[in-house]
């Protein structure tokens, strides 16, 4: 974190303290990035996992990229021990969104030891979809298998797979759909990842499995804490055995972070194509647009700031605000509130809108601050 930091905003103390209270009230301003892969370490499945050299909690350890790509070069990689074992993945969607990308790197991460890769949707559009067909692609390239999520061999590749990893809530259906009667079966063998924090994914639908499963893995303590107290409090139920684990940041990248000259190349190319001059100030917010990720928030922060300048008449550079992840073919509506907003306050020239994409190391190489909606429940 602090690494990025000094990275990203180097221009980070630009802002007179009223301005930056403002916006420290509203917003978590964090260094940090979406696209991220996670390492999912730890003993959760004892009997497939002899002891390995190195803790490979990233984030916790804050060390720089550098140091773990060397351990990575001369020791065998900490997941070596998933070598020739078979791995189920159930993901509830394909789409460019933070769920399904990190259990596609976690994927990538595990054919690149030699683990037997297998993958389901669990929800796909009925007609050819341009995006999940160009994510299987790109999976089926490295050798990670593409199942149907129904059907016999749905079902037996779950009772042959030595693990099965359930990515977010919403895929608990997935076991009483498709397993039915054998759920039992299987949910030893279930590693649950869950992402979510709000309150509509308690729903014993969902998650009535989660007494049972094997473990599950939460990306934060604060998620793992609200997890533990809402299923207890309302639905009664006990979180399994749970391993807090953050997520770390792609190789991609860390190596254009550690790359002045790509660095500035992207930063330049982008800053040009949105109209931004070099020593305007960049505020970003990379996440898909839904309404949980807090791009209002950020867009009412970014208004306000600009009003504050007007009035105090504060001599700062001029600011621009981008926010990556747009996608007016999902979140319609909250997207058009979002572009309303911007059109009312007449502030287009501004703010600028990207569509999802996997390529963000360019628009993380162009801005000044990154804003990270705050995942702490209030
Ligand atoms: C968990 O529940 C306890 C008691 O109900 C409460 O004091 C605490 O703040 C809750 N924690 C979270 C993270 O919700
Ligand atoms: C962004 O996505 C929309 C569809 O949601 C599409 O119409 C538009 O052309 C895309 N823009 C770019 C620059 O790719």
């Amino acid at each position: 974190m602090a690494k990025l930091q000094q990275q990203h905003s180097n221009t980070a103390g630009w802002a007179p303290p009223s301005v930056q209270k403002r916006w420290l009230l509203t917003l978590l301003i964090m260094l940090s990035v979406s696209t991220l892969i996670a390492f999912f370490i730890k003993s959760a499945f004892d009997s497939c996992d002899p002891p390995h050299p190195h803790n490979f909690d990233v984030a916790a350890s804050n060390k720089p990229a550098k140091v773990f790509s060397n351990s990575i070069k001369t020791a065998p990689s900490p997941l070596s021990f998933m070598k020739s074992k078979l791995v189920l993945l159930v993901s509830h969607e394909l789409s460019l969104s933070g769920g399904p990308l990190l259990l596609m790197e976690l994927a990538f991460l595990l054919r690149s030891v030699g683990t037997e890769v297998f993958w389901i949707t669990i929800q796909k559009p009925s007609e050819t979809d341009e995006v999940v067909y160009s994510l299987e692609q790109k999976m089926l390239v490295r050798g990670v298998q593409v199942l149907s999520a129904k059907g016999q061999e749905a079902i037996d590749t779950a009772f042959k797979a030595d693990l099965v990893v359930l990515n977010t809530a919403v895929a608990g259906k997935w076991l009483d759909a498709v397993l039915k009667e054998n759920v039992p079966r299987v949910l030893p063998k279930v590693l649950w990842w869950i992402h979510e924090m709000r309150g509509h994914y308690f729903k014993l639908d969902y998650v009535k499995h989660l007494p049972l499963v094997g473990g599950a893995m939460i990306d934060s303590h604060v998620t793992a804490e609200y997890w533990k107290n809402r299923t207890q409090e309302r639905l009664r139920i006990k979180m399994p055995e749970t391993y807090v684990v953050h997520l770390g940041n792609s190789k991609e990248l860390m190596e254009v972070a550690e790359d002045s000259v790509a660095k500035r190349v992207l930063r330049e190319h982008i800053r040009e194509s949105l109209g931004v001059r070099d020593e305007d100030i960049l505020f970003a917010i990379i996440n898909s647009v839904s309404r949980g990720k807090g791009q209002d928030l950020f867009l009412r922060s970014f208004y306000e700031s600009l009003q504050i300048i007007q009035v105090k008449k504060l001599k700062v550079p001029s600011m621009h605000a981008v926010i990556v992840g747009s996608d007016m073919s999902a979140q319609t509506k909250f997207e058009t509130e979002l572009r309303n907003y911007v059109m009312q306050k007449n502030i287009q020239d501004r703010v600028h809108f990207i569509n999802k994409t996997l390529t963000v190391a360019p628009y993380l190489a162009a801005i000044d601050v990154l804003v990270q909606n705050s995942q702490v429940v209030s």
